[in-house]
């Protein structure tokens, strides 16, 4: 075949050099508009799993390419006056430049012939062509002249950053954070030889215009940032190698995937690789490591299928579809951590302590956890954890175990919570017209005797009509109220654990089957009418609710404060006002079910007018000494819905009305939303108003083991973290966790005690046999 790669970065040099080594029959070209040996850019960073990819594939670069690496392990950060720095993180770097030089050496002797100097405009100058590899970068003209072909996606993030290097050798990888009059610039510092570091300067836009930056040569762009970063330059001046770039060398990162990988021209195939196919973040410094595993599969789908021309459709098939799932999967990982970089001066400079500000930075792509972080630098760890449990007024004698940070107390108003955990309202459809029996007793009970520090009942319900089922809990009246405070008594003189009351009104979503018959649709029989913000049903077979009048709102707000009344009297600790899920407060809330054109429809303050009346009234009857929680949908996950930064708006309010804590769920406004679930999936919610808005904040949704929890509240992304469908799986979730753990202080409940240590000794054996 004959093969010509447009572009010699690493992509289309590793792939001429392993598709020569395959079969040298073929005929190999790779095009470069820059002179041999010349390039831009300056250190790269590899993974062990990449190095062991290519030792497969060519011992004698990985070789040459391993010889050259510099290795180490320690992270170092600066910030406000502080330097600190922790160990284990292991990585391996190699100059861009020295790693082209090792691929255009070996291409040189395997007999591919490498062309220099040559801009190439259209994969048509190469007619005779079976292949043409599209590895001209970024900003592929191959890409673009097929855009309607590949379909790229291309996202332009906010931030900018500029590429230098310094003839310092830094003994850290190390990140400088500086806050000037417009606000916070961060390096990310790493060497990549024994002379020369990378330095990439990062910031926001505002902060770029704001210091006419965007007006700044290459020159005055470096005068500023040595000026900026002279500390950690200790001396040592910065330089470009990106003297080709016009203007200003500040750059916008450009998240890019495609649709389609290649494309048939009419003669032969186009197909893309690297970066001109994909792009990853520097925030991970996975981008050479992407081409280098493109090349890779391209070169093994070859080997694998045939390498004839009659082959390359079946081959380009098959590469991308291996590859897709890959980069989707990096460039995930590489979002939390670039996401981080873009607000962490609005977010975490200032208001998180140095301290926690560093945990923050580790854990940012959220990969590495609690955990991760005491298999890489133990003592490290120990000492952050001793450091937060102070800092929350837990004391650790000298030699004495450290409280992990999900088992520290937190107080909100009068009330301290023993510990993070804290059992999130579920709906149980077990009572009888709104009565709570012995089933709430023993459920209820037995999470409380199980560790959580807070024990939420579910959203009651503050009128028989405000009930989602004929099954929902209720306050309306004082027998419901005794029925409560028998449980209440039941935990307070049982365990340590506060109780919790969700206050709430079904609104549209009323007037349903129980969670276990047809769940949200009408009952075969008995229905009652349904109010909401507007007529707008939850879904197509929904009862249309009435839009509620004045009447209804006073004669809701005087059921609201009836009920929170009566929770208090029933001894209640914690008072939860649900505005989430579609329900009536939420109705409000999203634009998408308020339609309203009066004072209560429109804007942010007109659509949390009635929610924050509300609440306001029941402040005024709940006890001062008492904290009350907001639980929001921060995200509806539907075109034309409140997002993250409507909520960030709503928790803004609640707050200046009074509230404590903000309970950050999402979705069930709109019956067809698109969540994107996964692991911790909500917590940036909650992460986001906690260190933007500055109120504690309670994390939900797919948390499940103790290092979830621990590294949420070390790193102060939430306050508390609910969790509710595992504690349906383990009422003493609290208990086994922290055993799994290896935590032996925390306490369990007398009558439970002889089982506690056959418990942990089993735990001991069972990791000691995984281990071997
Ligand atoms: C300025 C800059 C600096 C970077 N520095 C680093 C770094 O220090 N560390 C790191 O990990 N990552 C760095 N990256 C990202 C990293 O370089 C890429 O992820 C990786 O190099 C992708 O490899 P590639 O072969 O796909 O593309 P590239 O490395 O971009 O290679 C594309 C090649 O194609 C050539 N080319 C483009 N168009 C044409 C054309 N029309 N005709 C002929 N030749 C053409 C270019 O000159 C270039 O040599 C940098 C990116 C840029 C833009
Ligand atoms: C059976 C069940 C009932 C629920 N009922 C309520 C409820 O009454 N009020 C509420 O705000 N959320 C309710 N939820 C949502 C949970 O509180 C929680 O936000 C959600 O399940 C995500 O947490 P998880 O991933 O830990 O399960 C319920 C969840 C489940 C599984």
């Amino acid at each position: 075949m004959h093969i010509v790669c447009i572009g010699g970065g690493p992509a289309g040099l590793y792939f001429g050099l392993l598709m020569k080594k395959l079969n040298p029959a073929h005929r190999i070209q790779v095009i470069e508009r820059n002179k041999p040996y010349d390039t831009f850019g300056w250190g790269v960073v590899f993974s062990d799993a990449t190095m062991d990819n290519m030792r497969q594939w060519d011992a004698q670069t990985a070789q040459e390419i391993e010889t050259a690496f510099n290795h180490w392990d320690d992270i170092e950060v600066l910030i406000r006056g502080r330097r600190m720095r922790t160990s284990g993180h292991g990585f391996v770097g190699i100059g861009r430049k020295k790693l082209l030089n090792i691929l255009q050496a070996r291409c040189e002797a395997l007999g591919v012939e490498l062309v220099f100097e040559r801009e190439v405009n259209c994969d048509e100058e190469f007619p005779d062509a079976d292949l043409i590899i599209a590895s001209d970068g970024v900003n592929s003209k191959i890409r673009n002249k097929y855009a309607a072909a590949f379909k790229p996606d291309l996202i332009e993030r906010p931030n900018r950053f500029i590429w230098l290097g310094t003839n310092k050798s830094y003994d850290a990888f190390t990140f400088d954070f500086r806050r000037t009059q417009h606000g916070w610039f961060q390096a990310h510092i790493y060497k990549f030889d024994d002379q020369t570091s990378t330095f990439i300067v990062e910031t926001t836009e505002d902060a770029f215009k704001a210091h006419g930056l965007d007006r700044a040569d290459q020159d005055q762009s470096i005068a500023f940032c040595e000026e900026l970063f002279a500390e950690v330059l200790d001396g040592a001046k910065l330089m470009t190698n990106a003297r080709h770039l016009r203007g200003s060398a500040w750059l916008n990162f450009q998240r890019l995937v495609c649709g389609t990988w290649s494309h048939c021209n009419g003669k032969g195939h186009v197909v893309l690789m690297g970066d001109a196919a994909h792009t990853a973040h520097f925030a991970i410094g996975s981008g050479t490591k992407l081409a280098l595993e493109d090349a890779i599969e391209l070169a093994r789908q070859f080997q694998l299928i045939g390498d004839k021309r009659e082959h390359i459709p079946q081959v380009l098939a098959a590469y991308q579809e291996i590859r897709a799932v890959d980069v989707i999967r990096i460039q995930n990982a590489a979002r939390n951590a670039m996401e981080w970089f873009e607000v962490v001066g609005s977010r975490y400079a200032d208001t998180l302590e140095p301290e926690q500000f560093m945990y923050s930075l580790l854990t940012r792509s959220q990969r590495i956890s609690h955990e991760n972080l005491r298999l890489r630098d133990k003592s490290w760890l120990e000492g952050y954890e001793r450091w937060f449990a102070r800092r929350c007024g837990v004391e650790t004698a000298a030699g004495a175990p450290v409280v992990p940070p999900m088992l520290t107390p937190l107080r909100l108003r009068g009330v301290t919570l023993p510990n993070r955990i804290v059992v999130s309202p579920m709906a149980m459809y077990s009572a009888v017209d709104g009565m709570p029996g012995d089933f709430h007793l023993v459920h209820l009970g037995s999470r409380a005797l199980g560790g959580a520090g807070l024990v939420f009942g579910e959203m009651t319900c503050v009128s028989a009509e405000g009930r989602i089922t004929p099954g929902c809990a209720g306050l309306w009246n004082d027998e419901q109220a005794a029925a409560w405070a028998r449980i209440v008594a039941f935990i307070h003189s049982m365990t340590a654990a506060k109780a919790g009351l969700q206050l709430g009104h079904s609104g549209r979503k009323g007037s349903t089957q129980l969670g276990w018959e047809a769940i949200d649709q009408p009952l075969a029989q008995g229905n009652w009418p349904l109010i909401s913000a507007s007529a707008v049903p939850y879904h197509g077979n929904g009862q249309i609710p009435r839009a509620m009048t004045r009447q209804d709102m006073d004669a809701v707000t005087a059921d609201f404060v009836a009920a929170a009344r009566r929770g208090a009297s029933a001894g209640f600790d914690v008072l939860e006002l649900h505005c989430a899920h579609g329900y009536l407060l939420s109705s409000f809330l999203s634009p998408l079910t308020n339609t309203r054109a009066d004072e209560y429809g429109g804007g942010h303050e007109n659509r949390a007018r009635y929610p924050l009346e509300i609440f306001r009234a029941v402040r005024q009857v709940w006890p001062q000494e008492r904290p009350i929680s907001v639980r929001l949908s921060c995200h509806d996950w539907t075109e034309g819905g409140n997002t993250p930064a409507d909520a960030a708006v709503f928790a803004q309010l609640f707050k200046e009305a009074g509230a404590d804590l903000v309970d950050c769920s999402s979705g069930q406004v709109w019956d067809d939303d698109k969540p994107v679930y996964g692991r911790l999936y909500q917590t940036p919610f909650a992460d986001k108003i906690r260190n933007e808005i500055g109120i504690a904040t309670m994390a939900v949704g797919a948390i499940f083991e103790a290092d979830h929890v621990n590294s949420i509240i070390a790193a102060g992304r939430a306050d508390l973290c609910a969790l509710a469908r595992p504690h349906l799986a383990d009422p003493a979730w609290t208990l086994h966790e922290a055993a799994k753990i290896g935590v032996r202080s925390i306490p369990w409940p007398n009558q439970y005690l002889s089982g506690k240590s056959q418990y942990e000794t089993n735990l001991v054996r069972a990791a000691a046999a995984a281990t071997g």
